[in-house]
This record gives C-alpha cells, structure tokens and sequence, in this order.
C-alpha cells in the first residue's frame, strides 16, 4: 500500500477550513482497504507568520517542501497585507522555483449546479483551462524609478520562453487527445496589442498544432474569448494560455460552471523532479473566511487531481464521484450553490459518500 509524503499549507483566509475537509476526505481514502495512506506535514506559513517574522515562509521554507510527493495548498491573501507581498512570498515562488509550468484547471457544469447563463445543461459545460505558469505576465521582472516624484518610472515585463511556451502548448494538445468527445484547442492571446509575446505565442501554437492534426484548433483575442465563456461557454473544449489570462479565464469560467467554491487547480511540475501542488482556484475569500461557509468542493476536487497526478487513478474517480453525487443529490451544499450546508457538513457528507462506494 502506497504512502505518500504530503506538505500541507493551510495559509490564509478559507485556506484552513476547506483544507481541513481535503484532508478528511484523503483519510476517508487511506481507511478503504488497499487504499493509499498519507503523511502529512503542516506548515504554518502565510499571514500570520510574516506578521511574526517579516516572511511568508522560512528562507528555508522551499528546501523543506522539495522532500515532499506534492503539496495541498489552502490560499494566501490577508486584508491588511499588500496583496503582492502574500503572493509573491509564498505562492508564486513555489510554483516557479518548483518549475510548476502547468497549471490545469477543469471546469464542470454538474447535474444539480445552476449555472448563471441561462439555459445552460448537465454537461454542456465541459472544459479544462491550461495556464502557463512559471513566467509570463507574472514574471517579477521590472523595476520602479524615482519612486514618489512626478518623474517616477515603473517596468513591468513578460517573459515569453519557447521552451515555457511549447510545453504548456503541447500539454494541451496531449490533454484534449486524452480527453472523449470534443477534440479542441483555443488559444487565448492579445496579439493585436501585445505585438511581441503574443505573436510570438502565435507561432509556437500553429508549430505545435501541426503535430496533432486531429485536432481543431482556434485563437481568439482574450476580450473575445471572455465574451464567448459567458455566452457560448459549451463551444470550448481545452483553452491554451499566458499565466495572466488564464489566470483570469479561471474565474469566469468557474462561475460560468455555478461557484469558484467548485473550480480546482493542479500546478504540475512536467519533469517530476519536484512536488507538484494542488489547490482550488479561488483565493482567501475574506467575506465568508471564518465563519464554515466556504464551499470545500474546490478542495476536495484538487485531491482527486493530486490523486490522478499519483496514478491512483481508482481513488480519483472515487472522490469525484462522490463530488458528483452530492452536487446532484443536493442534500448537503453550501450557500454559494444556494444551500444552507457548512463547510465542515459538506466534507462530512462527501466522506459519508465515499463510505457508500
Ligand atoms: P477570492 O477567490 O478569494 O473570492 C472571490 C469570490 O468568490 C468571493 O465572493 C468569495 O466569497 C467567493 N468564493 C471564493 N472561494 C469560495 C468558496 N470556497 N466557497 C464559496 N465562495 C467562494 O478572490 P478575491 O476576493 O479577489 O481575493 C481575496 C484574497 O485572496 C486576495 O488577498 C487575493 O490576493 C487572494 N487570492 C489568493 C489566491 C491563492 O492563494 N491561490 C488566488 C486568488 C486570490
Ligand atoms: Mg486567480
């Protein structure tokens, strides 16, 4: 029976509360006979540590996390910090020191889920967003000038690689020949404007498009596509793109598929030579934080991504089927999908599931 070596990062805000209930639903796992077992690590980082320490994490914090098969991350984010401090000293080195180039975020319309676009079906919505995510727009790569005089100057650049840019190309590609049914991939650029990074993202997409001919492929403008998730949001399939726009496609297309309390993300490091993390979409959501309201879902779905990651495959299916049976059944939701279930209720019914088979 596999043990894996699991880091944990509750952070901030919802963080610990939707990470508790991924956490009781990996030990619902491990009590199944032959099911994987865990070890798991807590690390106190976040706000409150760089309220005690002036850091987000340890100098150390990345050397402690690299022992780890993967890391379950809650979210940073504190009203009274600077939101590029928490996100910049936690969460955004992890994924780039970690090379964690692809970040995978599904998008589901469940039976049982109301989407706000109406008419939308069960399964009408079906897509999976890959989203460069070592460089890009979010890149710290700049700098500020003359700070506080009229002559102040900042500099903010992208940085495009072609290594960075095939890789989650082609990740897409690999994922939507995987994937049944619809075969595919719109990239999402800005290549009117942004005449340098995207036209070049351009040119790497159609290279790598040749290689799967077939496949359909499109590319569209990110104020269009953004237009298209909410009116046509069944016409995509796989969406390809730059860490700033995916980032943004991310929340429009969990809400398009009922609550970002749903959305899950995999940040996955390609050559395996690090942990990959696992996480929901949103972030510290500091107007329900505290109060077992969040919506766990998100959470426990990125353990059924971290359970896919580690080829344990028939785990994966379980949890998301439980996912699944809730969200239909709708006994057990909480308020974001209009129910009136606590977040600690709506683990416990997920777990109560996985129980049933
Ligand atoms: P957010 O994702 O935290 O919240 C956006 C909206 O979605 C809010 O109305 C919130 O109540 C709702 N929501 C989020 N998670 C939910 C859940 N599990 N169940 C039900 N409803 C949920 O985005 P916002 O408000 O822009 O950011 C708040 C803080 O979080 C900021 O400090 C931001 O920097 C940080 N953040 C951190 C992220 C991370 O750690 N991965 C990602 C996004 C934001
Ligand atoms: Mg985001």
């Amino acid at each position: 029976m596999p043990e894996y070596n699991l880091a944990v990062i509750a952070g901030d805000g919802v963080g610990p509360e939707v990470v508790a209930e991924g956490r009781k639903v990996l030990d619902a796992l491990s009590q199944a006979s032959g099911g994987p077992t865990f070890r798991y690590t807590e690390y106190p980082w976040g706000s409150a540590y760089y309220r005690e320490t002036g850091r987000m994490m340890p100098e150390d914090g990345l050397e402690l996390l690299q022992g780890h098969d993967a890391i379950l991350f809650g979210a940073v984010g504190d009203p009274d910090i600077p939101d590029h401090i928490t996100l910049q000293g936690l969460l955004l080195p992890m994924r780039r020191a970690f090379d964690q180039a692809l970040n995978i975020r599904p998008c589901y319309l469940h039976p049982g889920v109301v989407s706000p676009i109406s008419g939308k079906q069960p399964g009408d919505v079906d897509m999976v967003i890959f989203r460069e995510n070592t460089e890009g727009e979010y890149a710290p790569v700049g700098g500020r000038l003359y700070e506080g005089t009229p002559d102040e100057t900042v500099i903010q650049t992208g940085v495009f690689t072609r290594r960075g840019t095939e890789r989650i190309i082609r990740a897409a590609f690999d994922n939507c020949v995987q994937r049944n049914g619809r075969l595919k991939v719109t990239s999402v650029t800005k290549s009117n404007a942004l005449a340098f990074s995207m036209v070049f993202w351009d040119e790497v997409f159609e290279d790598v498009a040749k290689d799967y001919p077939q496949v359909s492929t499109e590319s569209l403008l990110v104020d269009r596509a953004s237009m298209d998730l909410v009116r046509w949001p069944e016409d995509f399939d796989v969406i390809v793109s730059s860490n700033l726009f995916g980032d943004i496609l991310s929340d429009i297309a969990a809400v398009v598929t009922g609550s970002m309390g749903l959305a899950a993300s995999a940040n996955v490091n390609p050559g395996r030579k690090h942990p990959s993390m696992f996480e929901s979409v949103h972030g510290a959501a500091f107007d329900i934080a505290g109060k077992n309201l969040a919506n766990p879902l998100a959470t426990i779905s990125a353990t059924a991504m971290m359970m896919d990651h580690f080829g344990e495959h028939q785990s994966a299916r379980r949890i998301d089927g439980a996912v699944a049976r809730s969200l239909q059944e709708r006994k057990v939701v909480t308020g974001d999908l209009g129910g009136s279930a606590s977040t600690t209720e709506v683990g416990d019914e997920i777990v109560r599931l996985l129980g049933e088979g």
